[in-house]
């Protein structure tokens, strides 16, 4: 069972439902650009960013979730992850960074394991961990982000990702069709907004390994989901059936 929404007597309002979807409102309304939505993912959502853990279940994973927010995919990923795994949490925004540290320190399927969910308050761009990962989970509002820094965060994740690691993100249905409305406001945004999905739209036809439509969230979401390429061993070529054969 997916615990995420589950009432717990250690959760008090500061990390039920309603005061997580308080706070997000709030900060949405303090920065709406780096926030990038007015509340936070539903469970379907979660449940369909978080598929590279399901996929490569059953051993020891490096997990990092970027954009954490008030941890509504963190609830899921911390609820899947496998004995032994580590999970890095990227936020950029003090107030949830504050919020995130105090669910992982009391978060029961955590308890006797200090340190294997961490929290970093940091951008994901300047972040330097030094460590590689089987999947990474971005929250990030890319929609909202110029065509610069959207390269540079997918350029980042695929350095993170190990040869092989998937890299799970989301972006809202209907940016393409309201952009004349967009437009109407401001042109500059407009193209901004068309760049930064043309730099995804290239990521996307070198990487992507599959994309799901969830329609039960608010609003509908297209979650993306790439794979860093298994590199070449020197003097080997992979085949098509996956077989590593020599040149
Ligand atoms: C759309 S919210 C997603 C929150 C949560 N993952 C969810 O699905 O409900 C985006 C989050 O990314 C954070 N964020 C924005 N830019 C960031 C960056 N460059 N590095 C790390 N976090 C960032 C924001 O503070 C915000 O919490």
């Amino acid at each position: 069972m997916d615990d995420s929404n589950t009432p717990s007597p250690k959760r008090g309002l500061a990390q039920s439902g309603a005061g997580n979807n308080w706070m997000f409102l709030l900060e949405a309304a303090r920065d709406i650009r780096t926030t990038g939505a007015l509340a936070p993912s539903g469970r379907a959502l979660a449940h369909a960013l978080t598929e590279p853990l399901r996929s490569q279940a059953g051993r020891r994973l490096n997990v990092l979730e970027v954009g954490a927010g008030t941890g509504s995919v963190t609830r899921s990923l911390i609820h899947q992850l496998p004995a032994g795994s580590r999970l890095d949490i990227v936020e950029a925004n003090s107030r949830f960074t504050d919020r995130l540290r105090d669910l992982v320190r009391t978060h029961p399927r955590l308890a006797g394991e200090p340190g294997q969910a961490r929290v970093h308050h940091a951008y994901v761009e300047e972040l330097d961990i030094g460590r590689r990962y089987d999947a990474i989970i971005s929250g990030l509002p890319f929609a909202n982000f110029d065509p610069h820094q959207v390269e540079a965060i997918m350029g980042r994740y695929l350095e993170l990702l190990r040869p092989g690691g998937l890299l799970t993100y989301f972006a809202y249905c209907g940016a393409r069709q309201t952009r004349p409305l967009l437009a109407l406001a401001s042109r500059t945004q407009a193209r901004r907004q068309q760049a930064s999905e043309e730099v995804l739209a290239d990521y996307q036809r070198h990487y992507a390994t599959g994309r799901s439509a969830v329609w039960a969230n608010l609003p509908p979401a297209h979650v993306w989901q790439l794979q860093r390429p298994v590199e070449r061993v020197p003097g080997a070529i992979r085949t098509s059936a996956g077989v590593t054969a020599a040149h």
